[in-house]
């Protein structure tokens, strides 16, 4: 019995190599070899919890690597996406109930806004857009948001320049949040636009070219015949009063002509003259002396002061058409002749750049309005009303 209590004791202290010995009255005996039993199964108990507890600390330790790693796995997916969202040129924005819940950097970009600005509850993204897409902009984020699929629609907006742009506003509805919103992308189509006004420009001056030319073919042997006979006609001798009347319709006539030939010289396809080396200060010298007539007779008319300054480097020459860059000189001069009614001073400039030879003229006139400036090249445009070819 002492050494039972005593084993029950060790046991309490976790000692399970306590066996008693067997022996003395049978029913002790039985009892010592229950307990050592009892021992025995204790002892493997605690092997194999021992075991269990071996596992679990490695199973811990790789579950604390394998949550490292599953970590690192998001961060590397979240850099991915931050940096596609952030590099992308096209703003990219989450509107969730009108209100802006995410816009990457681009957008701030575009719009010149600050990150404040945006974040404000008031903030509405329809704002940013010209006044007649506000709407537009306003129902399509609504829209796309229940779900709805509907192709991106065209709007301007005007960037941090306050310049016009033209922007392609896509969307579709995500979850964010455990909520419904639209995601948006906004493209510029701004220099896509610009390329396919010019392409159409391109076809409609070639359609205008030939249907000019053909005009201007006729026209040249009607007006032919009216000079033709006109000249005959004053050659007969009529009285002062009717040879001066018939003088008008000659000069009429004549005028005509030179219009048909600037459309002519227009129209022309410009391969038939071969390129020569030659002077563009002497092109600039000839085209001022050219047209010396018309802006000294002009300043004195309107009794106001035209200065023109020459200032030309020594350049290289250049290869050109002598003939067709006077032209381009003159129509330059007159140009801003005309740009200054009340008088002013015109410089024309040519110099050297690496390899190419620059020309520059600059006038004190009226300058011109961006509308102009788009359309300065379109030929017949013209401001001048009747006095004025657009060639
Ligand atoms: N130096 C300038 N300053 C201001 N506006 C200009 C100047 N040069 C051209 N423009 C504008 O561009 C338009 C087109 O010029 P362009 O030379 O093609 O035709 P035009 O001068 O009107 O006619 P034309 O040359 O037959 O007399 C002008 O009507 C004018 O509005
Ligand atoms: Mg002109």
């Amino acid at each position: 019995m002492r050494t039972l209590a005593d084993g029950t004791e060790a046991l309490s202290y976790g000692d399970t190599s306590y066996r008693i010995p067997v022996g003395g009255a049978r029913e002790l005996a039985e009892l010592a070899r229950a307990f050592n039993r009892m021992m025995d199964r204790v002892a493997e108990k605690d092997c194999e919890s021992v075991a269990f507890q071996n596992e679990l600390e490695r199973l811990n330790a790789t579950l604390e690597e394998q949550v490292r790693e599953r970590t690192r796995a998001l961060e590397e997916s979240e850099v991915q996406y931050r940096t596609l969202v952030e590099h992308s040129p096209d703003p990219i924005l989450i509107v969730q109930n009108e209100t802006v819940k995410f816009f990457s950097k681009a957008f701030q970009e575009t719009f010149g806004v600050t990150a404040e600005e945006v974040e404000d509850p008031n903030f509405r993204l329809e704002s940013l857009f010209a006044e007649d897409c506000q709407s537009v902009v306003a129902n399509r984020l609504k829209l796309w948001q229940r779900g709805k699929v509907m192709s991106p629609a065209m709007v301007t907006a005007y960037d941090s320049a306050g310049r016009p742009r033209e922007l392609e506003l896509r969307g579709s509805r995500i979850d964010y949040l455990g909520q419904s919103a639209t995601e948006c992308l906004l493209v510029d189509m701004t220099e896509t636009q610009r390329l396919r006004e010019e392409l159409e420009d391109t076809q409609r001056l070639r359609a205008l070219g030939e249907l000019s030319s053909g005009v201007a073919h006729d026209f040249n042997n009607l007006l032919g015949a009216i000079l033709g006979r006109i000249q005959l006609l004053r050659k007969r001798g009529f009285s002062p009063d009717i040879d001066g009347e018939m003088a008008v319709i000659e000069k009429a006539a004549q005028d005509g002509r030179e219009t048909v030939r600037r459309i002519q010289e227009f129209s022309r396809t410009r391969t038939d003259r071969p390129f020569e080396p030659l002077s563009l200060p002497e092109i600039i010298d000839d085209a001022v002396e050219i047209t010396r007539g018309r802006w000294k007779t002009e300043s004195e008319r309107r009794n106001v002061k035209l200065k023109i300054a020459v200032e030309c480097d020594k350049v290289p020459a250049i290869l050109g058409s002598a003939t067709e860059l006077r032209e381009v000189f003159t129509n330059l001069i007159l140009n801003a002749v005309d740009a200054m009614p009340q008088g002013g001073s015109l410089k024309l400039r040519c110099f050297r750049r690496g390899s190419e030879v620059h020309a520059e003229i600059e006038d004190t006139g009226v300058g011109m309005t961006e509308e102009i400036r788009r359309h300065l090249f379109d030929p017949f445009f013209t401001t001048k009303g009747n006095s004025g070819t657009g060639l």
